[in-house]
């Protein structure tokens, strides 16, 4: 006898997402997951300057706004024809800010977001500071959320456990100084006004250099002796983790953070796809389409490049307002642990080096990366070795040359910008007409990984996750919230564009 849990909204993760699974003999037979919010800022754009694109599309999220800032400036250096002009400080300091928040994202992920499923809060000594007691006490809401941990399944010791409330306390810190860091070039956040079609908005000078280097500093402290040794703990205490929540194996990224190399601007985060865990292939853009058989807009397969689906609320088998992006016709899983595991079968370094060193201290082979434990561990990876390159970026400054190129906007052009939030892959394409905005898409990391099945059926990357996972506890799927979270699903970016003149429905959320 099989046993439906629908969980709704998944909490701890941002914005509204619904996950429900069948169980069937302690088992995940069938899983679905469906966006119930929708944005809208696509439809916002329309004949607009095209440059109100990189400020507009910075709102569609709080969390990963200076992703959207970098696909969209890149998209409109595209479509102005200037894409390789930009200047290397353009680069150089687009990257910093880029990095800033980054950084910010993964750190929040595993503190923030994540650690209370493998840390029990209650069990941490009361009345060394009132600050901690403070923070426990907000934190035990968490207990009241359906489906937690039961005692039983928290299993760091005391003095782990408690060393890591403490880190919790510590990671807000440091999440200010990422976005102090920000703010030094590109302003407040979040939402950020240095990187901007052309380059950036200001020159640096050898002040705000220094001022960014102090704080990467303590950033780069935090990561190296807490966040990568907490992660450890929890992977040395969860090992079965590293089992569950394998995913699809295929793999997506579009590469982030250029930088030149021999002459020429290289991401240092490279582009690629991997088939089935190992066969690497250079990325090809065109191949990319969205799905919407299983979504509430008319037709079946839509092109980012052109297509604007029309909303069908009666769509029969539909269970989503995000569509379901497909390479090649085949599901790809987006995020840290994709740039990982194309970074590595493209034997591209230092990350194929760091990578081999992670594995060898755990003691795991690359396969196990494909799991929960794996893709917090791929994101920990990744601030660490992005905190050590961003102090070779900012030295490699040079105040006395161009920061910033100028561009005239063309009559009728066509852009792409392909960039990394740190949830995953970001594209961005516009259409320009008289100088307008005539079309403008955006396919975020969320809408690969929490995509509904597509015209052949297939279950997006969470989905097949979530297929097959064991559940100690069927009133109590833990384990299910646990997948979930690995991929720090990001709702607010998923769904963005949508016909609202055919909506009637109570079943979507307005959230303009
Ligand atoms: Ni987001």
């Amino acid at each position: 006898m099989s046993k439906k849990i629908v969980i709704d909204p998944v909490t701890r993760i941002e914005g509204h997402l619904k996950v429900e699974v069948e169980i069937e003999n302690n088992k995940i037979v069938d899983a679905k997951c469906s966006g119930m919010l929708y944005r809208g800022l696509e439809k916002i754009l329309i004949g607009r300057d095209p440059r109100d694109a990189n400020q507009i599309t910075q709102r569609i999220c709080g969390v990963c706004p200076m992703a959207h800032a970098s696909a969209s400036a890149m998209c409109l250096d595209d479509a102005f024809r200037i894409s390789d002009k930009i200047t290397k400080n353009g680069w150089l300091v687009r990257n910093l800010i880029h990095v800033s928040n980054h950084i910010h994202n993964s750190i929040l992920h595993f503190y923030h977001l994540s650690a209370l499923d493998y840390v029990d809060v209650s069990k941490v000594s009361r009345g060394v500071s009132s600050e901690l007691d403070l923070v426990c006490k907000f934190l035990e809401r968490d207990k009241y959320y359906p489906f937690v941990p039961r005692e039983e399944d928290f299993r760091l010791p005391q003095k782990i456990n408690e060393r890591m409330v403490y880190s919790y306390l510590k990671a807000l810190e440091i999440r200010r100084t990422t976005h102090e860091m920000l703010a030094v070039f590109g302003g407040k956040m979040p939402h950020q006004c240095g990187i901007v079609p052309g380059g950036v908005s200001q020159n640096i000078d050898a002040g705000k250099i220094e001022s960014f280097l102090g704080k990467l500093k303590d950033v780069k402290e935090f990561i190296d002796f807490y966040y990568i040794r907490d992660l450890i703990d929890v992977a040395t205490y969860y090992p079965e983790y590293f089992e569950i929540g394998k995913g699809c194996g295929n793999y997506l990224a579009y590469g982030v953070f250029p930088v030149r190399k021999n002459g020429k601007f290289e991401k240092f985060q490279p582009s690629g796809i991997v088939i089935e865990g190992e066969k690497f292939e250079e990325l090809n853009p065109s191949e990319i389409r969205e799905c919407v058989s299983h979504s509430w807009y008319e037709g079946d397969v839509k092109n980012p490049v052109c297509d604007f689906p029309e909303v069908e609320i009666e769509k029969e088998n539909a269970y989503s307002w995000i569509k379901s992006p497909r390479y090649r016709g085949e599901v790809f899983e987006v995020g840290p642990l994709a740039r990982l595991i194309v970074a590595y079968r493209k034997g591209q370094q230092p990350w194929k080096e760091v990578i081999e060193s992670f594995l060898s201290e755990l003691k795991i082979d690359i396969e196990k990366l494909s799991s929960v434990l794996g893709r917090h561990i791929a994101r920990a990876i990744e601030a660490k070795v992005l905190t050590e390159e961003a102090m070779k970026w900012l030295l490699q400054i040079n105040p006395e040359e161009p920061f910033y190129i100028n561009y005239e906007i063309p009559e009728e052009a066509e852009g792409m910008g392909l960039s990394e939030a740190a949830r995953g892959a970001v594209g961005h394409w516009i259409k320009i007409e008289n100088k307008k905005i005539a079309h403008y898409q955006v396919i975020s990391p969320t809408t690969w990984n929490a995509s509904p099945k597509d015209d052949k059926g297939k279950p997006g990357p969470i989905e097949q996750a979530l297929l097959g996972t064991k559940i100690k506890d069927e009133n109590n799927p833990v384990e299910v919230l646990r997948i979930v979270r690995s991929f720090d699903p990001c709702l607010a970016c998923a769904v963005q564009i949508m016909n609202r003149k055919k909506m009637k429905s109570k079943k979507v959320m307005l959230w303009v």
